[in-house]
């Protein structure tokens, strides 16, 4: 690359919550690396792809996408794949795609900057073999794209081996940061202005602070206690390890968003056992029922697979059976699907398609109603939300609610509009089975524009 510009890179990105983080930091990284960030492949230097292996036929949707960079390779760009597709594949991108010069899984990436010099001499790099590692991706130069709401990693990789899931194969193994640099991180956000913060990890419940400080409770009220932080929330978490006073903690401190999202996976303790969940359907209903139990009102939310290797058709009604008597928000729902390394490949995936999509019709349908009938609760409610956008179309401005829903809400002619990022109360004129619509409460007339 020639030294008279400034290198530029373009990223795509793929898949979950710490996917989109990792992007941030990798672009902090790059732009602390003297890149200079564009918007369209054509403009870059380096390409990068941030890739997701979750579900389906996430390799061959890589292996084409970069099919198309090899028309661009003349021009002397460079490419980069990284995350959870790089890490499964490793050299097999090479092999397939010679013109790619990097190929680096998520547990690599704070040697960044290394593999950064190493392409820029024309060499290739992996970032393969750091699954063991014992150490976290942390730099101050995380890039955030919202000013507002960031996320903050408590913990990197996953322990579990659920049968179905490439998680702990392409993350790699469970680590998490110190309290205190997350504390002082979140603190710098407060500081810079973010008033929304979210924890992240693949199961934040099994944080464990490496210098024995805090629980995640702890941990999760110490953010919730900074100066400045008005909403907390954490995710993905884990029944197994989801206890009571991660609720006690909720249900003691506002700033603690009243949502969980509690992937179930299904209502069959005989599936679930097959899945290797380590919880029957009587133990998650017992996390339920501490939810159910506190003060405030705790939106709950979830992640379904059907057609999991097995699953009966009585299997598959104890799932209905489970989301009328947890009486779920939302849920993601999926079919579930082969992954390479998992236990459950092996298995015969013996469920035919179409009975996966008639089960996942159903599974919608059914909680489309609950989600409409809890959302019908809310009609008259005065809530907070966080503005976070604009629908000039519908003269609406689009709000959160700390319950993580959307609050389409319209302001009064000629009132001036409120910002982006601030707090206002909104009145609920209308609910929908997934949102809800509103006006600007009187009260908040003033303090709109904070
Ligand atoms: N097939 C279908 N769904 C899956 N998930 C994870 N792995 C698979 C798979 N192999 C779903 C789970 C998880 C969510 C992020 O993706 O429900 O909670
Ligand atoms: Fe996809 Fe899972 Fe990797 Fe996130 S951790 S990017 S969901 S495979």
């Amino acid at each position: 690359m020639d030294s008279e510009h400034t290198k530029t890179f373009f990223i795509e990105t793929f898949g979950c919550q710490m996917n989109f983080h990792d992007s941030e930091k990798v672009i902090g990284t790059l732009v602390q690396q003297g890149y200079h960030q564009v918007q369209t492949v054509e403009e870059a230097d380096l390409v990068f792809y941030n890739t997701c292996s979750i579900r389906d036929k996430a390799e061959q949707k890589v292996f084409n996408r970069l099919n198309e960079y090899k028309k661009l390779q003349n021009q002397g760009k460079k490419f980069a794949v990284i995350g959870c597709v790089a890490q499964q594949e490793g050299e097999k991108i090479f092999e397939k795609a010679p013109y790619v010069s990097l190929v680096a899984g998520s547990a690599s990436y704070r040697n960044l900057p290394k593999m950064l010099v190493q392409i820029e001499q024309g060499s290739r790099a992996t970032g393969l073999d750091d699954r063991q590692t014992d150490e976290t991706f942390e730099t101050e130069f995380t890039a955030r794209s919202n000013p507002h709401r960031g996320y903050i990693t408590i913990i990197e990789g996953c322990d579990k081996f659920c049968a179905y899931c490439v998680v702990p194969y392409t993350r790699g193994k469970e680590r998490s940061r110190t309290s205190d640099s997350v504390l002082g991180e979140a603190r710098r956000m407060a500081d810079a202005g973010y008033t929304d913060i979210q924890l992240l990890g693949q199961n934040v419940n099994s944080y464990k602070d490496p210098l024995a400080r805090k629980s995640f409770a702890e941990l999760l009220t110490a953010v919730g206690e900074i100066n400045g932080i008005r909403r907390v929330r954490f995710t993905t978490s884990h029944p197994r390890d989801f206890t009571k006073d991660i609720v006690d903690a909720i249900d003691a401190l506002p700033t603690l968003c009243d949502h969980v999202h509690l992937p179930v996976q299904s209502g069959s303790t005989a599936v679930l056992a097959s899945m290797y969940r380590e919880y029957s359907r009587e133990q998650y209903l017992e996390r339920v029922s501490w939810m159910k139990s506190a003060r405030r009102h705790i939106s709950m939310t979830s992640d379904i697979i059907v057609g999991f290797p097995g699953e009966t058709e009585s299997e598959f009604e104890e799932t209905l059976s489970l989301i009328q008597e947890v009486g779920y928000d939302s849920i993601f729902t999926f079919k579930y699907s082969p992954r390479p390394n998992t236990p459950a490949i092996d298995r015969e995936d013996s469920i035919p398609e179409e009975e996966k999509t008639r089960r996942l019709q159903v599974l919608n349908d059914v909680q489309r109603e609950i989600s409409r009938a809890n959302y019908a609760k809310h009609l008259g409610q005065t809530l907070e939300v966080m503005v976070e956008g604009y629908n000039p179309a519908r003269g609406q401005i689009i709000g959160r609610t700390s319950q993580n829903k959307t609050l389409n809400f319209s302001i009064p002619d000629g009132h001036p509009q409120p910002k982006i990022g601030s707090y206002v109360e909104a009145v609920v004129t209308k609910t929908l089975p997934n949102s809800l619509v509103g006006e600007l409460a009187a009260s908040a007339n003033s303090a709109a524009a904070d």
